[in-house]
C-alpha cells in the first residue's frame, strides 16, 4: 500500500505526541511493506508565531492531497485574547468544515489493567466500552449569527442544526451500533431548545429504519451523571457538536486520563485523525505526555482511511499490553507506580509491534 499522510503536530504536547505516533506508523509501514509518505505542516499558534494565519493556505492544501491527516493539538494561551482569526483553535474548525468531515468518532473503553486507574470505583466500570458519535461540522461552533453588539456589551452564539445534518450523523450512529452492541443513546437538551427538539424528532425517524438497533434519548445533563454513575449502560452516545465535546473529556476522566482518548474524524474527504485532548500547556516540552491517545489515533486512521484492520489492531494489542504490564505515564500512574515519559513510553509501545 502507498498513501500520503499529512502531520499535523500544532502546539504545546502536539509535537511531542505526534512524533510518537509517526515513529509507531513508521515501524508498522516497514513490517507490512507499506510505503507511507509524512509531511508536516505547521498549524496553530506555531503558524501564528511564523506571521501565517493558523491554518495556512499551504497546510490546507497539504491536508486535501493527502490520503489522511494526522493533527497533534493547537492552542496556546499567548495566542487566547486574539480575535476568532487569529487563534489556533480556529485552525481546527475551518479544518474540518473544508474536509467536510461531520463525524467524529471517539471510543473510550477501559484498557485492562487500568481498573482501578479511573476517577471511579473499579466495579464501576466493568463493561465500560463507549463510542460517542460526535457531530463535528454544525451547531453552535459554526451557528450564525455570532458576534457581539456594536457596544461590545452582549454576546451570542447560534446553535442551528438542519434535519439533513442531523440524519446523517444519526445513521453513522446507527451503523456504528450495529456493529457492536445495538444501542444509541442519543444525547439534547429537548426539554429546552428548539434545534435538541428537532434533534430528537429526526434521530427517532431514523431510528426506525434500524428495528435491531434500540433508541434511547437522554438530556444531556442527566448523561453527564449517568456518565459517571453507570458508564457501562452506554454502548454508542450520539451528541451535537458542543455536548458531544463536553461528555467525551468527561469520558476520558472516567476511563483513567484524558490522554488515552483518539479520534476520528470522517464522512468527508480523507479522514482527521487527532487525539481528544487538546495542547496541555501545564507539560508541554517536559517529555510528561501519555503519547497513546495520538498513537491510537494512529491506528484509527489506519483502520478509517487506509482499511488496514491488521495493522491498526496490531497497535492497539501492544498499547493493551504495556498497559497491562503496569507501564504508566504520569497521567495514569498511582502512588508509588514508576513513570515513564512520553519517549519511553512510545519505545515500549514499538517493543511490543513485535
Ligand atoms: P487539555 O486537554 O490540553 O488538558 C487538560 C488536562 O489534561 C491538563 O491537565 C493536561 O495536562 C492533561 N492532559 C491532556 N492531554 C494529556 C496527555 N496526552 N497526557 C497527559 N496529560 C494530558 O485541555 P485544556 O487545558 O483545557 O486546553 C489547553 C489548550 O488546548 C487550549 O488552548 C484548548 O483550546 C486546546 N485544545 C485543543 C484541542 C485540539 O487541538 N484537538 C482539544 C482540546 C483543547
Ligand atoms: C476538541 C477540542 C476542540 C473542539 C477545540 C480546540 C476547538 O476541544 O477537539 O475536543 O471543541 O472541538
Ligand atoms: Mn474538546
Amino acid at each position: 500500500m502507498q498513501a500520503k499522510i499529512a502531520l499535523l503536530p500544532g502546539d504545546g504536547i502536539g509535537p511531542e505526541v505526534i512524533e510518537s505516533a509517526a515513529e509507531v506508523l513508521k515501524v508498522i509501514a516497514q513490517r507490512y511493506g507499506h510505503t507511507l509518505s509524512l509531511s508536516q505542516s505547521l498549524v496553530g499558534a506555531a503558524a501564528l508565531r511564523v506571521g501565517e494565519p493558523p491554518l495556512p493556505v499551504a497546510t490546507l492544501e497539504a491536508c486535501l492531497a493527502a490520503d489522511a491527516i494526522l493533527l497533534g493539538a493547537v492552542g496556546d494561551p499567548e495566542f487566547n485574547a486574539g480575535p476568532r482569526e487569529q487563534r489556533p483553535e480556529t485552525a481546527l474548525l475551518d479544518l474540518r468544515q473544508a474536509l467536510g468531515v461531520y463525524a467524529n468518532l471517539r471510543p473510550a473503553k477501559v484498557w485492562p489493567g487500568l481498573e482501578d486507574g479511573g476517577s471511579l470505583k473499579p466495579e464501576r466500570l466493568v463493561g465500560l466500552d463507549v463510542l460517542i458519535v460526535r457531530e463535528l461540522t454544525g451547531g453552535i461552533y459554526y451557528g450564525k449569527p455570532r458576534g457581539r453588539t456594536d457596544d461590545g456589551t452582549v454576546a451570542f452564539d447560534t446553535m442551528r442544526y438542519s434535519q439533513s445534518e442531523i440524519e446523517r450523523i444519526a445513521t453513522v450512529a446507527f451503523e456504528s451500533a450495529r456493529g457492536r452492541n445495538q444501542l444509541v443513546t442519543s444525547v439534547d437538551k429537548a426539554n429546552v431548545l428548539e434545534s435538541s427538539r428537532l434533534w430528537r424528532e429526526v434521530v427517532t425517524e431514523v431510528g426506525t429504519r434500524y428495528p435491531d438497533v434500540r433508541l434511547e434519548h437522554q438530556l444531556v445533563d442527566s448523561c453527564a451523571m449517568l456518565l459517571v454513575s453507570h458508564p457501562d449502560k452506554f454502548d454508542v452516545i450520539l451528541a451535537g457538536n458542543l455536548f458531544g465535546d463536553i461528555l467525551s473529556d468527561e469520558a476520558g476522566a472516567v476511563v483513567g486520563s484524558l490522554g488515552l482518548l483518539p479520534s476520528a474524524s470522517v464522512g468527508g474527504s480523507g479522514g482527521l485523525f487527532e487525539p481528544v485532548h487538546g495542547s496541555a500547556p501545564d507539560i508541554a516540552g517536559q517529555d510528561k505526555a501519555n503519547p497513546i491517545a495520538a498513537i491510537a489515533s494512529a491506528a484509527m486512521l489506519l483502520r478509517h482511511a487506509l482499511d488496514a484492520e491488521e495493522e491498526a489492531t496490531r497497535i492497539e494489542v501492544a498499547i493493551g499490553s504495556v498497559l497491562d504490564d503496569g507501564l504508566r505515564t504520569e497521567d495514569l500512574a498511582m502512588e508509588g507506580q514508576e513513570i515513564l515519559g512520553c519517549r519511553a513510553m512510545t519505545q515500549a509501545i514499538i517493543g511490543r509491534l513485535e
